[in-house]
C-alpha cells in the first residue's frame, strides 16, 4: 500500500492520459475539460479505487484507466452543478468555474465531453480483455458499477432531487435521499470498483460498501456544515451558498449540533464496518478519521 498523496500523485501524473486528441475544430473543448481537471481537487475518489484494488492484491496500472474515469465524471458533474441553471457557482477549486472561464455553452459541452470519455475510455478496457474470460468479467463488472453508481439511480438522480428540493418542504429522508444519492454514490462506487478489479469476494465486497456509504455520507454531511462555517479561501468554493439558495442540506434540516454528531457518528460506523479486517485496513481507517477533520 502506498499513501493517500503517493496515490494522489500518481493520478496527477496521468490525469489527462486517458482524454482522446481532438482537432483544432474542437481544441477550447479539450482546453475546457482540462482547465476544470487540473486546476485542483483532492482527487478522493480515484485515491479510493486505486487503494482499495491495491489492498485487495489488484494491479494498479489496470486500475488506472477507470480511477481516471471516476474523476472524469466527478469533475464533470462539479462544472455541471456549478451552472447558473444549477446553483450558479463563480468559485471552484480556488478558480473561476468553468462557464466563468469558457462560457455556458462550452461548459456544458465539457461536462458531456468528461462523462463521454469515462464510459470510452472503460469499454475500451473492456474490450482489451475479451480474450481472457475471468478479467473481462471483472472489468466490466467494475464499469458497470460506476456508470450506474453514476446515473439516474444515483448521482444524477440524488442531484435532481437536490435541485427540485425546496427547503419549506425538507423532511429527513428527503435529505438522506439527497446526501446518499448525490455524493455516497460516487464514492461508493469507486471502492467497489477497485474491489471488483481485484477480484476480492462478496464479504470483503459488503463490508467496504458499508464502510464507503458510512464516508461517502459523512463527505456531504462535512460539505454541508462547511457551507455554513467553512474558510472559503481553504475550501476554494463560495459559502453560505446552500442557505442562500433554500437547500435541503443536513444543517439546514437538522441543524448544527446534530450535523457534528452525525458527522461522528457516520465516521466510527465507516470503521466498524471494516474493523474484523485488523490493521491491514489501516489506510482507511486513518482515511476516515482524516475526512471527519478536513477544512477543504
Ligand atoms: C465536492 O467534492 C462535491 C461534493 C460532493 C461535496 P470534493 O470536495 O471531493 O471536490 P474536489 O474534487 O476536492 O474539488
Ligand atoms: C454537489 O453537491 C454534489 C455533486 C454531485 C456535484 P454540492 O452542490 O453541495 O457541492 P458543492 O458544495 O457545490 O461542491
Ligand atoms: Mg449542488
Ligand atoms: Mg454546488
Ligand atoms: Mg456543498
Amino acid at each position: 500500500m502506498f499513501s493517500y498523496e503517493e496515490y494522489r500523485a500518481f493520478i496527477n501524473e496521468h490525469l489527462t492520459d486517458c482524454i482522446p486528441a481532438v482537432g483544432d475544430e474542437a481544441g477550447v473543448l479539450r482546453d475546457a475539460m482540462e482547465y476544470s481537471l487540473q486546476v485542483g481537487g483532492k482527487r478522493l475518489r480515484p485515491v479510493l479505487l486505486l487503494a482499495s484494488c491495491d489492498w485487495a492484491g489488484g494491479d494498479l496500472v489496470q486500475a488506472l484507466p477507470y480511477a481516471l474515469s471516476l474523476e472524469y465524471i466527478h469533475t464533470y458533474s462539479l462544472i455541471h452543478d456549478d451552472l447558473p441553471a444549477m446553483d450558479n457557482d463563480d468559485l471552484r477549486r480556488g478558480k473561476p468555474t468553468n462557464h466563468k472561464v469558457y462560457g455556458e455553452d462550452m461548459a456544458i459541452l465539457a461536462g458531456d465531453g468528461l462523462l463521454n470519455t469515462a464510459a470510452e475510455v472503460m469499454t475500451g478496457e473492456v474490450l482489451l480483455h475479451c480474450n481472457d474470460q475471468g478479467t473481462v468479467i471483472r472489468h466490466a463488472r467494475a464499469a458497470h458499477e460506476i456508470m450506474s453508481r453514476a446515473g439516474i439511480r444515483g448521482m444524477i438522480g440524488g442531484q435532481t432531487a437536490d435541485v427540485r428540493g425546496e427547503y419549506a418542504e425538507a423532511t429527513p429522508e428527503l435529505v438522506s435521499f439527497i446526501e446518499d444519492h448525490k455524493t455516497a454514490d460516487l464514492i461508493t462506487a469507486p471502492v467497489r470498483a477497485g474491489l471488483i478489479l481485484a477480484g476480492a469476494d462478496e464479504e470483503v465486497l459488503e463490508a467496504f460498501t458499508e464502510y464507503a456509504h458510512n464516508i461517502g455520507v459523512a463527505f456531504q454531511v462535512l460539505d454541508d456544515i462547511l457551507d455554513f462555517e467553512g474558510d472559503a479561501e481553504l475550501i476554494g468554493k463560495n459559502v453560505g451558498k446552500d442557505q442562500d439558495l433554500g437547500k435541503c442540506n443536513y444543517v439546514c434540516v437538522h441543524g448544527m449540533e446534530a450535523a457534528k454528531n452525525e458527522l461522528h457518528r457516520l465516521t466510527s460506523g465507516a470503521k466498524a464496518s471494516i474493523a474484523k479486517f485488523g490493521s491491514s485496513a489501516s489506510f482507511f481507517n486513518e482515511l476516515a478519521d482524516k475526512l471527519e477533520i478536513r477544512k477543504y
